[in-house]
């Protein structure tokens, strides 16, 4: 049932407006006079004080579900207070990690039946942590094996690529935050901000949607390339992985997703005027402006103007004096300012909340991915040699 889509990818990118809706239906309080806005997560609320308490949270998974699990982590990290660590179900089982009573696995997976992350999930269990399952499929081997977690509800999944599941894991992710932070009265201001930018969530992604026509145009221009690089950081390290893996899995063209602050470390040396680059540089912590006295000539008077502080923006501007192929995704609004110098395309995006911009920035991309598969001619909803759920090691 593709509806008017010739493909899934499609349909699911385009879907997901409703799966967020879904995912967050009777789980957001509104708030009242005496009421707080705040989260009700039904599967996790007898588990609530033991992971505040536990030593750490170690978020374990796969492909998408680990980009998702990256780009929630530093909210949680936030208004928890428990420190973060992040595992690749793979490596986790290669290296044997440390894993302790004391601490609180979480276990993200779509399709819940992946092999590495259920192995990962009975390590984990042997070990007497705690395990908290963020899955979609209800019944499914790891919603079953987890002594708790949450459905994210974003229906199925069809295409091969995940989509609609990555923002519907954001979500709750997000939501696991403020439940997680909900006992914190410093963080109040904060945690509703958040739960405004949620229920509002669904139509600024409807509104993005709206570059359909443009990341087409994109795609036509980057059709014949052999490689496109995606630089980001903070919130947004997780969509410069999760935007190469669309683009390699369905569009078979290679992309790498590199971390901004790791360009001078070695990846800028690929930098030349023929390789294109996107760069993430949406507003939140690493993209400020700053109000700095200027001087006038002229007139020998003091006034203001805007000059660039932020950290993504120095990126950009090395990038540019490397006569790097520049692709921008920033902020409505803020074309001029991210591009002094021009760049050969910007992509605006609506404002969110600085920890909900993931999953607004990720459709660009998922549509661009998808656009470039369609026009090299390659299969979108059934990659060459990829499953849907990886069930063998
Ligand atoms: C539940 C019902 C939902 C109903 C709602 C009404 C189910 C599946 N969900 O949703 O239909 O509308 O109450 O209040 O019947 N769990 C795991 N591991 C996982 C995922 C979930 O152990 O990976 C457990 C949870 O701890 C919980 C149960 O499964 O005990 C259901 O989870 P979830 O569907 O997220 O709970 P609710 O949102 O409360
Ligand atoms: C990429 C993709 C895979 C899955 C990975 C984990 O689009 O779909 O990387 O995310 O195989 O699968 P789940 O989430 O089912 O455990």
């Amino acid at each position: 049932k593709k509806g008017n889509y010739e493909h899934y990818m499609e349909k699911e990118i385009f879907e997901q407006p409703e799966s967020l809706t879904t995912t967050m239906r009777g789980r957001l309080i509104r708030g009242g006079e005496s009421k707080l806005k705040s989260v009700v997560l039904g599967g996790l609320k007898d588990h609530l004080r033991t992971m505040r308490r536990s030593r750490r949270i170690i978020f374990i998974g796969c492909g998408t579900s680990y980009n998702a699990a990256l780009a929630a982590r530093p909210i949680i990290e936030e208004l928890s207070g428990v420190p973060v660590t992040m595992e690749l179900a793979s490596d986790l089982l290669d290296r044997q990690g440390p894993i302790y009573r004391e601490d609180t696995a979480v276990f993200v997976s779509q399709s819940g039946e992946t092999a590495d992350t259920l192995q990962a999930l009975e390590y984990a269990n042997s070990h007497g942590a705690l395990c908290v399952g963020i899955t979609n499929t209800v019944g499914s081997a790891i919603a079953r094996g987890t002594h708790c977690g949450v459905h994210i509800n974003a229906g199925c999944e069809i295409g091969v690529a995940s989509t609609k599941a990555y923002t519907s894991q954001i979500a709750v992710m997000t939501m696991l935050a403020l439940a997680l932070g909900d006992d914190s009265m410093s963080s109040r201001n904060r945690r509703e901000e958040i739960v405004d930018g949620l229920f509002d969530l669904p139509n600024k992604v409807k509104e993005v949607l709206k570059l359909d026509k443009d990341m087409k145009e994109l795609a036509k221009l980057l059709t014949e390339e052999q490689s496109l690089l995606i630089f980001g950081r903070g919130y947004n390290y997780a969509t410069a992985l999760e935007g190469a893996l669309k683009v390699k899995e369905v569009a078979l063209m290679h992309s790498e997703g590199i971390l901004a602050g790791e360009m001078k470390h070695g990846p800028l040396a690929l930098v030349d005027e023929t390789l294109p680059i996107i760069v993430i540089a949406t507003r939140d912590a690493t993209f400020r402006q700053a109000l700095r006295p200027c001087f006038l000539l002229l007139t020998y008077s003091r006034s203001y103007a805007l000059i660039p502080d932020s950290k993504q923006q120095s990126v950009i501007q090395q990038l540019r004096a490397r006569k790097g192929r520049l692709i921008v995704i920033c902020t409505k609004g803020d074309a001029e300012a991210v591009c002094p110098y021009g760049v050969s395309r910007v992509i605006e995006v609506p404002r969110v909340e600085d920890c909900l911009q993931p999953v607004i920035n990720i459709v660009p991309l998922q549509l661009l991915a998808y656009h470039l598969t369609v026009l090299r001619g390659y299969n979108v909803d059934q990659p060459r040699n990829l499953a849907k759920s990886v069930t063998t090691q």
